[in-house]
């Protein structure tokens, strides 16, 4: 063979090697998820899967307390959310906390052990909070999380702090003179699966209400908001969605048409859904406690960590397989008083979107 096609040839394997290095190797599993000929197929790495099920394993729960028995409130000194617990009940729910939330340090993470009823910890504020929170999703996110709910667990897998957490990014620090904006974008965006998209698409989609639309509804630019950049944020977004889940656009889309609501499958809805929740979760328990952390736990711009899809879902379509921890804890889905005031709001009018039509079908 002449030696110069040798090289040539060597050139391109090494190319194509180098190219494909962000490839994942065969074999692959695909499996039908809509329609036959819609091409809606899952694209399961087997080898990712196999990694994924040793951590998202459901951990035993403790037995019971016996029924009855005094209130935890008529004997503690400071009980402010659980109040509707036997002592019990009470002693069973700090117990699993630790183990779910502080394993390592023990009761003393959120208390001073001479006095368990003071408040000095931040940590003991914060749980308080999460115990409101939890009983939200649990209570008025059925849309979302069904029977199935979520406990501390479900977020927090024995961490102090979430695995999966996100900060607003630090406004980009441009040499005077420079021309050109990033948009925060044009980088490579660990959010956005290792791509160039917007780095920080949170923000304005999961703790504020901008509308997550590409198509427009109408053809002249006049009313006409939807451009290439709102796309992309979209597009970050939805990368970001995916690979919470460990799943295609096609779990939620029929390609046909991303936008069209009636040919798209259920668990869009439950997504919708989940985005409204998320924001509600952002804006009224984390935001509002973010004076209660001390500075080494805020992000760069001094805002507190805050939840995405990642958080619960950490890669798998349902959160623990959709395993329930809390038929074992159904103190946690109880709806005190403090909670029925604020009921979920009703899907926006603004989109054609009617995900609880769609669902209803
Ligand atoms: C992740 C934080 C956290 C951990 C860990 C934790 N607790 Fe608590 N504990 C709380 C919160 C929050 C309250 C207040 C609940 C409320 O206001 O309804 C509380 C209240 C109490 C009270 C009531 C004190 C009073 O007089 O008001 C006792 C007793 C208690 N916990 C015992 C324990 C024990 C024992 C452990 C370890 C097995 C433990 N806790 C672990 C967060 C925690
Ligand atoms: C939806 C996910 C989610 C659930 C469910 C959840 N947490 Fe958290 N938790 C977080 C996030 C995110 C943080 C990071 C700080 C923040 O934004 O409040 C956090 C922070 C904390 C902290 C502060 C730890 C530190 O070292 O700073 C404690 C304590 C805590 N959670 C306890 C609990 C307890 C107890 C429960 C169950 C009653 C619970 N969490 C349920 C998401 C969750
Ligand atoms: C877990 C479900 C889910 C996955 C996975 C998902 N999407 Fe979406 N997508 C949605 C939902 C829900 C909306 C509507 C959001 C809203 O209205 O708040 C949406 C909206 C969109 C829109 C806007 C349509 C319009 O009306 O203009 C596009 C485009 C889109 N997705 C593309 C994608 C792409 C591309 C992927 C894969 C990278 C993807 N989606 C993955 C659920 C999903
Ligand atoms: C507080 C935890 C939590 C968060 C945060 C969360 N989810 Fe979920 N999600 C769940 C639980 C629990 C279920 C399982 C419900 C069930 O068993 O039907 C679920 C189910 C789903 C499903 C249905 C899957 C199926 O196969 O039917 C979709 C789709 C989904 N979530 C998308 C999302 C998206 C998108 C986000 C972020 C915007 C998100 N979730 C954030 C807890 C969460």
């Amino acid at each position: 063979m002449n030696r110069n096609f040798t090289m040539t040839l060597r050139l391109i394997l090494i190319a194509a090697a180098a190219l494909l290095a962000g490839c994942e190797r065969p074999p692959i599993e695909a499996v039908q998820h809509g329609f036959r000929g819609t091409g809606m197929a899952e694209i399961y790495n087997p080898r990712t899967l196999d990694a994924q099920v040793p951590l998202n394993q459901v951990p035993a729960a403790i037995p019971p307390a016996a029924p009855g028995g005094p209130a935890a409130a008529s004997i503690y000194q400071n009980v402010q959310v659980l109040n509707d617990l036997s002592l019990g009940e009470f002693t069973r729910l700090m117990v699993s906390m630790t183990a779910w939330v502080a394993p390592e340090q023990g009761c003393t993470y959120c208390h001073n052990p001479q006095n368990f009823a003071l408040d000095e910890k931040y940590t003991k504020v914060v749980a308080r909070k999460m115990l409101q929170m939890t009983r939200k999703i649990n209570a008025d996110y059925k849309t979302h999380v069904a029977q199935t709910g979520v406990t501390c667990y479900t977020c927090h897998r024995g961490n102090n702090i979430p695995a999966n957490v996100w900060f607003k990014a630090e406004p980009e620090k441009r040499s005077v003179g420079l021309l050109g904006d990033r948009a925060g974008q044009n980088t490579v965006s660990k959010v956005a699966n290792l791509s160039s998209l917007p780095e920080d698409p949170f923000t304005p989609f999961l703790l504020g209400s901008q509308e997550i639309r590409v198509h427009g509804t109408t053809a002249l630019p006049t009313g006409n908001k939807h451009n290439i950049k709102q796309a992309e944020w979209t597009y970050s977004l939805m990368t970001h969605m995916s690979t919470a889940l460990g799943v295609n656009c096609t779990y939620c889309h029929n390609s046909r048409s991303f936008a069209a609501w009636e040919t798209s499958p259920p668990q869009r809805a439950t997504a919708w859904y989940g985005i409204r929740m998320v924001r509600d979760l952002n804006n009224q328990y984390m935001e509002p406690i973010t004076k209660v952390f001390p500075a080494h736990r805020l992000g760069p711009t001094g805002d507190v960590a805050k939840a995405n899809c990642q958080t619960c879902h950490q890669g798998v379509f349902k959160p623990l397989y959709g395993v329930s921890m809390l038929k074992d804890h159904p103190e946690l889905a109880v709806q005190g008083p403090s909670l029925a005031a604020s009921a979920v709001e009703a899907p926006a009018a603004q989109a054609p979107a009617n995900p609880v039509a769609v669902a209803a079908r």
